[in-house]
C-alpha cells in the first residue's frame, strides 16, 4: 500500500515537471518552443549567417574561431570568408583562424545602449537553453518610452534595438485582464516586415540553433564518441569474460 502511493505521489511529480510550461524570469509570459535540432547542419549553417550579418556588429562569440565553425557546420571556405567583417592591427580583413570578435568598442556602446552587448558565447546555457532566446528575438514590440522605440515581453525594458525589424515588422502589445488578477500578454503584428511569420519564425530558429551549438560545440560529437565507447566496453567485456575463463579454469 505504501510502495502504490509513493508511486503516485512520484508520477505525479514527474507529471507536473514535464508538462508546466517554461517562464522567462520575472515575466508571466511562457516561452516558446525553439524546436532546436542540432543535426540541422543547414540551419546551423543560416544561423551562423544571419549571426555574422546581425549580430556581431555588436556581439562577439569570443571563444569560438571562424575556421573551428566553417569545420564544424560544414561551412566551405568560401562562406566563412563572406561572413569576415573585422580587422586585425594591420587593418587587413581577418583570417578565417581569427577569433569572432565584435566590430563595435565595448566602451562606446555601453553608453550607445545604457548597457554593454555581451558576449553570447554562453548565453544559451546562462537562459538555460534556446527556448528562451527564440522567445526573446520574436518578442520585440512598439514602446515609444523607450531609447529604440522597442520593448521585449521576455526581456522587459531592454537596452537592445529590435535588429530584425526590417524582416519580422513591427509587433504591438495586447494586454488582457480577466479582472481576477490573470493578466496575459499577446503580441500582434501590425506592420508586416519583409518575410512572412514562418519565415522569420525560421530564422529566430536557425540563430538560435547556431546560439545552442555555440555553447557547447562538442554537442556535435558527443553522441558519436558516446556510441564508440560503448563499443569499446563490449569488446573489453568479451576479452575480461575469456580470460576470467582462462583464469577460473582448473579450480572448478
Ligand atoms: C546594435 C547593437 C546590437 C545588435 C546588432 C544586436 N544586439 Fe543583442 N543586445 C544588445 C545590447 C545592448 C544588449 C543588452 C541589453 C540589456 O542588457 O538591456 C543585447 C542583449 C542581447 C541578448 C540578451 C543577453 C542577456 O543578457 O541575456 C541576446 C540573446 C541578444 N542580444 C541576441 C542578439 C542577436 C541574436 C542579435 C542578432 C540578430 C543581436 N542580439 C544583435 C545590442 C545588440
Amino acid at each position: 500500500m505504501k510502495l502504490k502511493s509513493l508511486k503516485l505521489i512520484l508520477a505525479a511529480a514527474v507529471l507536473s515537471f514535464s508538462t508546466a510550461p517554461a517562464f522567462s524570469a520575472g515575466s508571466s509570459v511562457p516561452l516558446q518552443d525553439a524546436q532546436v535540432n542540432l543535426d540541422n547542419k543547414l540551419s546551423l549553417a543560416r544561423g551562423a549567417k544571419f549571426y555574422a550579418n546581425y549580430c556581431m556588429g555588436c556581439h562577439s562569440l569570443k571563444f569560438s574561431r571562424y575556421n573551428r565553425v566553417a569545420a564544424d557546420i560544414g561551412l566551405e571556405e568560401e562562406d566563412i570568408k563572406s561572413i569576415i567583417f573585422t580587422r586585425n592591427e594591420d587593418n587587413e580583413i581577418n583570417k578565417t583562424g581569427a577569433l569572432m570578435e565584435n566590430t563595435i568598442p565595448t566602451k562606446d556602446a555601453a553608453r550607445w545602449f545604457g548597457t554593454a552587448p555581451p558576449d553570447l558565447s554562453l548565453i544559451a546555457r546562462s537562459r538555460g537553453g534556446g527556448d528562451w532566446i527564440y522567445s526573446y528575438m520574436k518578442s520585440f514590440y512598439r514602446d515609444d518610452s523607450r531609447p529604440f522605440g522597442v520593448n521585449n515581453t521576455v526581456f522587459e525594458n531592454v537596452g537592445m534595438p529590435h535588429v530584425l525589424l526590417e524582416l519580422q515588422g513591427m509587433q504591438e502589445l495586447e494586454v488582457h485582464d480577466d479582472g481576477k488578477g490573470h493578466v496575459t500578454k499577446t503580441l500582434k503584428l501590425v506592420e508586416p516586415g519583409k518575410m512572412s511569420v514562418a519565415e522569420y519564425d525560421q530564422v529566430a530558429r536557425d540563430l538560435t540553433n547556431f546560439l545552442v551549438y555555440v555553447a557547447e560545440p562538442a554537442q556535435l560529437h558527443r553522441t558519436f564518441y558516446g556510441v564508440l565507447t560503448l563499443l569499446f566496453l563490449f569488446v573489453l567485456f568479451i576479452f575480461s569474460y575469456l580470460l576470467k575463463k582462462e583464469f577460473w579454469k582448473d579450480i572448478h
